[in-house]
């Protein structure tokens, strides 16, 4: 069956897209308020796009106003944020911190989560992520109904027992989302395979 995005609706367009780019990892984004209120929402349109040097985008869209959400603001105005993830045993909280808070209340509290500090930025992340990754900001693309941040990273923080030889990071779960609007899964079910050489191809195909 073929699917014309240009005959449906954006609704539509958008159920498609979400269960099918799946699963997507989950940036859940630490911003602060010009007033400084720090700012925390799930983002799932979040990938790794850059390696030298290091870039993730997460794409922020509209609220049902048609504003902005805080977390656009926020970065606009502050060029900065944290991305944190998030393992199964912060799943409701990070629930808790997607409803739509008015900007001057902090999910953080409502959550039950703490901050701690950032080294590189002022924005603080989440205490209690296993993981956090400090980023400035490097582009802001609208895109649509969206704007596309590109955040360039300038710190890790990773929980001490993740952390194996040559900064291999062991036994990290985060949750990734599937279906919209709430359909999620486990990273636990995993396979390592090797990856094969054009020479090893030949030397068993040719
Ligand atoms: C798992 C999850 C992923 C989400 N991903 C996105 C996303 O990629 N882009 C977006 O605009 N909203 C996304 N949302 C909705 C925002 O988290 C929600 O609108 C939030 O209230 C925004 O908060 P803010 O106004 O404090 O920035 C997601 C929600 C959940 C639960």
């Amino acid at each position: 069956m073929q699917i014309d995005p240009s005959v449906h609706s954006n609704a539509d367009n958008y159920k498609l897209l979400t269960n099918l780019v799946v699963p997507r990892p989950i940036a859940w984004v630490t911003s602060q308020s010009q007033s400084g209120v720090i700012n925390l929402a799930p983002f799932s349109f979040f990938n790794a796009v850059g390696s030298d040097p290091l870039y993730i985008i997460i794409s922020v869209g509209r609220n049902d106003a048609g504003e902005p959400k805080d977390t656009a603001k926020n970065i606009q105005t502050g060029g900065e944020f944290v991305v944190n993830l998030v393992t199964e045993e912060l799943f409701g909280a990070m629930n808790v911190s997607a409803a739509d808070f008015p900007a001057e209340q902090s999910e953080l509290a409502a959550a039950h989560l703490h901050t701690a500090p950032s080294v590189r930025i002022k924005v603080p992340r989440v205490a209690e992520a296993q993981a956090s990754i400090e980023c400035k900001l490097f582009s802001a693309q609208p895109l649509g109904a969206n704007t596309l941040f590109i955040g360039e990273v300038v710190m890790f923080h990773v929980a001490d027992h993740l952390i194996g030889p040559r900064l291999h990071i062991n036994n990290f779960a985060p949750i990734g989302r599937l279906g919209s609007p709430s359909v999620y899964c486990r990273t636990t079910d995993r396979f390592d395979v090797a990856r094969v050489t054009y020479a090893q191809w030949l030397r068993d195909n040719g």
